[in-house]
């Protein structure tokens, strides 16, 4: 809107300005050529000009076209009767270009120039503009001189400064109204997309928290049927069932994760966890995550270093619970991505007013085009690695949004086949 206005205001300009400027060339134009008329008959003689340039006194002031015209035909009139000043002047000049006089309002240093020149526009000393038209007068057999006729465009350039002024005003009066009601139309516009966002993060909470009672029952029932009838191969339960409820209890596990998951992730959407933090020390979380998930790590023959760089402990304002789940997502996925035997190395790290929790693997890497949507739900490199793990690929959405949640921040850096590198930033608790 801004540019439309803003060319349209400058074509208006344009168009304005033109017109002020071809109705002066006109009125100079008529002035000019009555000029011409009236001392046609005594130009002819370089003595009779002079004559002429007597009557047109030096100190004579024309400000008015008829007072001009009556001048130069010889007719006095008191200059206290001009009323309507428009600042014309009239300069006569011999053949050799050389002022014979010069009549009308009082010129600071404008240069004569090139009479040669018919329409002319020229700046005196103190920056003034005028216009200016030049005929020759010329007989049948010499050149005997030179009229000029202008006007200054103050007038002019005032009107314009104001248009321009005027436009300038009204485009950012405009742009400001415009902007304004954007704004506001543009939240009566979203407003129902909001609210279908929120119905959509409130249906995801809602069916998550039903889901897991029914989950949690299936799980103990389960559990009931083993402690009842044994593990398998006893008389009361075959080896067939006894198989089949494993695998459902297994599925179950996953599923009752997923749903774990899905209900954080809804419940951190909409800052209902906000309430919840206390003093969380980053070093002991850290301490009690590599503690924990040695053995993991031993399985899958990964080395699992941490390096507290800190002299004292680091603490944060946050929910130590979804910290422990950022952190361990984290160190799981870098354990996960290492196939044939690495190392996994926590960093805490203090900063300006944050710390900086660096997790960094020399696993498998991840292609710069996977790296800005990992962090993304449900998605997943390759997916049948992940099913493998038993990743949904929420663990970085969880992680993300963990981190949003403690106003941090979390990024990535990575080479494939070189390992990558999760750096996490929270603000420190002053
Ligand atoms: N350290 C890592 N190295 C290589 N790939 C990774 C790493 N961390 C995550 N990924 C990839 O990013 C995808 C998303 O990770 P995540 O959100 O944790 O999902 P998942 O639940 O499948 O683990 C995964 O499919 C995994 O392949
Ligand atoms: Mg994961």
């Amino acid at each position: 809107m801004g540019c439309i206005l803003g060319v349209s205001g400058l074509g208006v300009y344009q168009v304005v300005a033109y017109a002020y400027h071809e109705t002066i060339d006109q009125g100079l134009e008529s002035v000019t050529k009555a000029l011409y008329k009236s001392i046609e008959p005594v130009w002819g003689e370089p003595k009779q000009l002079k004559q002429l340039a007597k009557q047109l006194s030096l100190n004579v002031c024309l400000t008015q076209v008829d007072c001009l015209l009556s001048q130069a035909a010889g007719i006095k009139q008191p200059l206290t009767e001009v009323t309507d000043p428009v600042n014309y002047y009239l300069r006569l000049l011999d053949e050799s270009e050389r002022p014979l006089t010069i009549a009308g309002v009082q010129l600071k240093q404008l240069p004569i120039a090139t009479p040669a020149i018919r329409r002319q526009t020229l700046i005196d000393t103190s920056g003034i503009r005028y216009r200016q038209i030049s005929l020759i007068l010329r007989t049948q057999y010499q050149l005997t001189g030179y009229i000029q006729v202008g006007r200054s465009l103050k007038d002019l350039d005032q009107h314009l400064a104001a248009l321009r002024l005027a436009l300038f005003l009204g485009w950012l009066i405009s742009m400001i109204v415009i902007a304004i009601s954007s704004w506001y139309l543009a939240g009566l516009a979203m407003q129902p997309v909001y609210r279908s966002y929120q119905q959509m993060e409130q249906f995801t909470a809602d069916a998550a928290h039903e889901f897991r009672t029914p989950l949690a029952a299936m799980h103990s029932t389960i559990d009931a049927v083993f402690q009842l009838y044994g593990q398998s191969g006893s008389e009361l339960l075959s080896e067939p069932v006894s198989r089949t409820l494993q695998v459902i209890k297994r599925q179950n596990a996953r599923l009752s994760k997923l749903v774990g998951d899905l209900l954080l992730l809804a419940r951190l959407d909409q800052h209902q966890l906000a309430g919840e933090h206390h003093l969380c020390c980053l070093n002991d979380v850290i301490n009690d995550l590599v503690e924990e998930l040695a053995f993991l790590a031993i399985e899958a023959q990964v080395k699992l270093v941490q390096q507290l760089q800190t002299p004292k402990k680091l603490c944060i304002l946050g929910n130590e619970e979804q910290l422990y789940r950022l952190i361990s997502n984290l160190i799981i996925n870098g354990i996960q991505a290492i196939p044939n035997g690495g190392q996994v190395t926590v960093t805490l790290e203090s900063g300006d007013r944050c710390a900086f929790i660096i997790v960094q693997d020399t696993g498998i890497g991840i292609a710069p085009e996977h790296q800005g949507r990992i962090f993304g739900r449900f998605y997943r490199i390759n997916k049948d690695r992940s099913r493998a793990n038993g990743g949904s690929g929420l663990g970085l959405a969880l992680a993300c949004a963990i981190a949003r949640a403690h106003k941090g921040s979390i990024q990535v850096q990575s080479q494939v086949n070189k390992g990558s590198t999760f750096t996490v930033k929270l603000p420190l608790q002053n």
